[in-house]
Parts: C-alpha cells; sequence; structure tokens
C-alpha cells in the first residue's frame, strides 16, 4: 500500500529517495515519485509504473537538490495515473500523504470556491491547499500544516517540503504510521522502519497526533496539543534486509521454502514456555474467553486457533474480522476477558482500530504480531513475536505458520494454567516440536502440486472443504489461489455443501478436500461422497492414510507425511500455498505482487 520515503541533508537527494521508494515497493504500489526542494523550488518528477521508470525519467530529467518527499501510491481515489500520483502541490508546497481524507469532498469544493485549482482526482490534494491558506494568512509551514490537519478527517501521515523552509520536511500523522531517522548530519522520514535499516542509526515513531520538523541535524516533536515531546529511541536493523529472492525465482517461493526454518526458531524460543510466561501479562487460569480478532490470511490463523484454545484449555472464543468488530455493537465484557488481534504487518488500519477501541474499553490486548516496531507491537499491552523474519510477498505465506506454531504455544500454555500437567501441555509440546521436520516433509509433495496445479487447466473456480480446523485452512487455501492465480475460489465447512455449494458442482469444478481431521474423517468421506456423486473432481490432500480412504472417489491426491493432531493444520498450509503459486506462475502472473492488492493495508 502507499509509502513515504523522506530525507534531508543528502548531496543526491534523488538517489536516496529512489532507494528508499524501492525498499517500500513490496507493499504493493501502482504510481512512485518524488518531490525535491532545490535552487529554483520545488522540482517534482512523477509517474505511473514501478520505482524503476520513474529513476529512468529521473535519468532524462534529474532533480537536483539535498532535501526531498517521495512516494509510492496505491489507488483508492482516482485511477493509477501520473497526475494521481504523489506528491501533490499547491504554489510553493509539495505534499505525499498515506490515509484517506475521508471529508476530501466538502474540503475541495471550499477550496475550490477559494480559487484552488485541482489537478487531480485524488483526495490527498485538497491538503497542500489547507497548507497553503495557513501559510497566506502568515503561519510558518509547521504550524499551518498542523492547522491544516486539523480540518482533515480519517487518517492520514503527511510529508511536506515548503519553498519558504528548503531543507527542512514537516510531518504529521493520525492512524497511519510515520517513523523518523537520523545520522551525521542527515535525517529521515518514512512509513515504514524497515526502510531506514543500514541508512539511519536510530530512529523514533511518531505517536498518534504526532506533527514533526526535520532538519539534517535536529528533529523536533510536538504532540497533540502543541507541546515539544521526546519519544523514545528505537533500534535500526544496521544492515538492510535481504530484499533478494536467494535461490528462488519469486519471494513466494522463498518465503514458503523458509518454513521449516521459522518453525525451527519458533518452537527454539517458545518451547519451555519461559518466553510466554515473561511476555504475557495474562493470567490464563482467569480468562473466561478469547476474543481473536485480525484480517486476511491472519483471520484465519484465529480461526485454527480457536479450536485448539476451546479442545485443549476449553476457554470459550470468539473470532471477529478486523473491519467489522472495530463497528459492531459490542456485548458486555467479562471481567476476565481478553483480545488477541494478529497481525503480520501490525499496522494493518482496521485491526489498530480495533486495539484502539478495545483498549479504550479497558479489555487486555495481546498482539501477535511479525513486526515488532510496528504499532500493534508498540501499543498492544503485550505482544508475542512471530520471528518469521520480513515476508516480502504480498500473499502470507510463512507469517500464517508461524502465527499458528505461536498460537499452538499460547494454546499450550493456556491449557497448562488452567488444568495443569494433568492435561499433558508437555506431550502437546513436544508434538509442536516436531513441526520444523514435518514442514520440511511436506514441501517434498511440489512435484505433485505442480501437476495438480496443471490439471487445474483453464479453471475459473475452484472449491475447498474441510472440517473443524480444516476448514479455516480451506478459507484460507482459498482466500491464497484468488489472491495469486485470480481463479474464484471459496472454502466452506464440508458439511455445509449439501446446503446450497453442491449446486456449483459438475465435472468441471475441482473439490479440494483436506482430510486432515481424523476423528471427523468417516464424515468428510461421506461429503467427498457426494461430491463425487455430481462428478466433480477430487483432490484430496492428507497424509497416506487418509488418501487411501477415499482413493475410490479422488480424481488426485496430494500427500502430506503423517503428523500429530496439532500439527496436521499446519502442515497443510504447504500445499495450499504451493498450488496458489504454481497456479499463478503456470498463468504467467505476478505472484509476488497480484494486482490490486497491497501487503500492508494501512487505509480503511
Ligand atoms: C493484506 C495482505 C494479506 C494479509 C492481510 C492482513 O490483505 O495481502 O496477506 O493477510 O493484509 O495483514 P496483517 O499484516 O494484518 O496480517
Amino acid at each position: 500500500m502507499c509509502g513515504i520515503f523522506a530525507a534531508t541533508g543528502e548531496s543526491a537527494v534523488a538517489d536516496v529517495l529512489v532507494e528508499g521508494l524501492r525498499r517500500l515497493e513490496y507493499r504493493g504500489y501502482d504510481s512512485a515519485g518524488i518531490a525535491i526542494s532545490g535552487k529554483g523550488g520545488i522540482a517534482v518528477r512523477k509517474n505511473v509504473g514501478p520505482v524503476g521508470a520513474l529513476a529512468t525519467m529521473l535519468e532524462s530529467e534529474p532533480a537536483y537538490g539535498e532535501c526531498g518527499i517521495a512516494h509510492t501510491r496505491w489507488a483508492t481515489h482516482g485511477e493509477p495515473s501520473a497526475r494521481n500520483s504523489h506528491p501533490h502541490c499547491a504554489p510553493g508546497i509539495a505534499i505525499v500523504h498515506n490515509g484517506i481524507v475521508e471529508n476530501h469532498g466538502e474540503l475541495r469544493q471550499e477550496l475550490a470556491a477559494r480559487n484552488a485549482q485541482f489537478v487531480s482526482e485524488t483526495d490527498s490534494e485538497v491538503i497542500p491547499w489547507l497548507v497553503r491558506e495557513e501559510l497566506m494568512r502568515g503561519e510558518k509551514p509547521w504550524a499551518a500544516l498542523q492547522k491544516a490537519a486539523a480540518r482533515l478527517s480519517g487518517s492520514f501521515a503527511i510529508a511536506m517540503l515548503s519553498e519558504d523552509e528548503p531543507g527542512e520536511i514537516f510531518a504529521i500523522r493520525k492512524g497511519s504510521p510515520l517513523v523518523t531517522g537520523f545520522t551525521d548530519g542527515k535525517a529521515f522520514l518514512s512509513s515504514d522502519l524497515n526502510a531506514l535499516a543500514g541508512i539511519a542509526r536510530h530512529a523514533i515513531a511518531l505517536e498518534d497526533g504526532d506533527s514533526a520538523r526535520i532538519t539534517p541535524d535536529c528533529i523536533d516533536i510536538r504532540d497533540h496539543d502543541g507541546r515539544i515531546v521526546n519519544r523514545p529511541l528505537l533500534p535500526v536493523e544496521s544492515r538492510i534486509a535481504t530484499y533478494d529472492t536467494g535461490v528462488h525465482e519469486h519471494f513466494m517461493a522463498k518465503e514458503i521454502f523458509e518454513q521449516p526454518e521459522v518453525a525451527a526458531r519458533i518452537d527454539a524460543a517458545y518451547h519451555d514456555g519461559t518466553l510466554m510466561e515473561q511476555l504475557l501479562s495474562i493470567d490464563f487460569s482467569r480468562v473466561r474467553r478469547i476474543n481473536f480478532v485480525a484480517c486476511g490470511t491472519s483471520y484465519y490463523a484465529a480461526a485454527v486457533a480457536r479450536h485448539w484454545m476451546q479442545q485443549h484449555a476449553g476457554i470459550e472464543c470468539t473470532v471477529h474480522v478486523a473491519s467489522e468488530y472495530r463497528y459492531e455493537a459490542l456485548p458486555q465484557f467479562y471481567s476476565g476477558e481478553v483480545a488477541v488481534l494478529i497481525s503480520q504487518s501490525g499496522e494493518t488500519a482496521d485491526t489498530l482500530a480495533v486495539l484502539e477501541r478495545l483498549q479504550h474499553l479497558g479489555m487486555p490486548v495481546l498482539g501477535v504480531v511479525n513486526d515488532t516496531n510496528s504499532t500493534l507491537a508498540r501499543n498492544a499491552d503485550m505482544a508475542l513475536p512471530l520471528m518469521a523474519g520480513l515476508e516480502i510477498g504480498v500473499a502470507s505465506t510463512k507469517a500464517f505458520t508461524a502465527q499458528l506454531m505461536i498460537l499452538a504455544h499460547l494454546a499450550i500454555h493456556a491449557t497448562g494454567r488452567r488444568l495443569g500437567a494433568a492435561a499433558s501441555p508437555g506431550r502437546l509440546r513436544d508434538q509442536l516440536a516436531s513441526t520444523p521436520d514435518l514442514l520440511a516433509k511436506a514441501l517434498l509433495c511440489e512435484e505433485g502440486v505442480i501437476e495438480t496445479a496443471r490439471q487445474l487447466g483453464d479453471a475459473r473456480s475452484a472449491i475447498f472443504v474441510g472440517r473443524g480446523p480444516f476448514q479455516a485452512l480451506a478459507c484460507e487455501g482459498a482466500l491464497k489461489l484468488k489472491e495469486t492465480s485470480y481463479i474464484h475460489a471459496e472454502g466452506f465447512a464440508a458439511g455445509e455443501l449439501k446446503h446450497g455449494p453442491l449446486a456449483l458442482i459438475d465435472e468441471h469444478m475441482p473439490v479440494f478436500a483436506l482430510a486432515g481431521d481424523q476423528e471427523m474423517m468417516p464424515k468428510l468421506a461421506s461429503n467427498i461422497r457426494e461430491i463425487a456423486a455430481r462428478n466433480g473432481r477430487i483432490h484430496v490432500i492428507g497424509d497416506r492414510e487418509a488418501i487411501l480412504s477415499m482413493k475410490d472417489v479422488a480424481t488426485g491426491a496430494i500427500t502430506l507425511p503423517s503428523a500429530p493432531d496439532l500439527v496436521r493444520p499446519i502442515i497443510t498450509a504447504i500445499p495450499l500455498q504451493l498450488l496458489s503459486y504454481h497456479a499463478a506462475l503456470q498463468r504467467g502472473l505476478n505472484v509476488d505482487r497480484p494486482r490490486n492488492l497491497a501487503k500492508s493495508v494501512t487505509v480503511e
């Protein structure tokens, strides 16, 4: 999604801005642009398409200066085009903006009536014109930005250049992240801390409502009430994370194949339960209900965790999509109620809105989050790190299995707290310890998956079914397939088929049956037979025994290693991820950056 990068104190700032934008590319975008304060005023270069196209443009139309702002845009208001891409300008002002200005319609009318000249269809373009009006009233740029921002509804992270103060960057945020960074005689600003790795020695995250004035030697921050504040220094990685795909062709493949290593890292850190004890300030022996909240793939991890928590720890759980839960009428909470918010990025706008809402209501919030410097990690009452490493492919893979690993450890911890040794938490931990090895074995199914992807041919739809936790995996498998291959796919509880989806079945419909729940195997088998009776093309995904039990009705099979109960849902993710990867490749699609999607969804 949209990304901001800005720098001052750099002798050739254009190159630094382009490098900064490259580091934001993984978030997903459709156009890119920069503005530089130079001798002749502010120069703007922007273009639809990749950052590489902007870099080429800069070769023929260079822009010189030491201070600049840059942006990757993911279209919300107005099509992807050079005109709609950022920076947006008013005389003497250039801004870049992440977020959405919800009242842009009325502001546009009001400003146009006072001679503002809009050239784009974006909501963001009202911002420079609001700032300009404040400047005309005699405000200095920093105060003008604060006053302009006070007129905006919605969420924003804004970086601004003003011809009145070349060499300085002004910034303000509400609901969208911004991080400043500095090193000797240079200062930076970005919407993503990872973009500062290796170039800034220290970083400071702006808090909600903060604004900043950034010069090469000094970063001043004011809070929402205009008081100068000191915010804590954050560690910055000294080296930029490897943005290469290694021996793989794509980040998605690299991340799929990293999963055994990630699982081993997690198990080493969480296995003996000490880390969980240190990080959690919840006494699970008193917890009466857990409310899981997340978006996308993280939501399906929550849906699996619900089964584990209820089955092992006996704690009632609810699972919610954050975009709904942030507005839903909420029941009266129990005193022993907690929320678990799951997010790879820790910056998903809807999930953060839920965080704010629940904290306001006094409910303890546990974050399960990959980016440990993210807003969720910093602001949740406590956070469990996913330890998956930077995930670049838009379709989440290793973060999903890392979430499952951590949530399984959380369920074991809660089980031990509530039921003590009688519940054999040690046995469950030993089961989980076999995950890295079993993930590695599961990856051996790739060849079979390539063939299955081929058999999909030009299928336009696919169905995934499962029971118990495998229903959630069916939904995750369908999400993965539609994200990367654009094949319409749905996941269902297998028992629900006869209540509607069975009408979709004919000889052209591929159906993936996730045969992982051993107790429910006979039930799944009869659901599968109902599909076979209607000529559906059934692919069974499970271990040898499960596949044998459905041999007579299956068109195809993907074999997984035998695994303990707790581990089976985790390894079942592998063929689903590989299927979506290979289906996309076979269709010639960009697997790492599917159309219309963004890695970090920082707008509502
Ligand atoms: C986007 C990504 C998904 C991800 C979802 C939630 O839609 O494309 O892969 O699952 O956001 O993101 P989060 O960072 O909160 O887990």
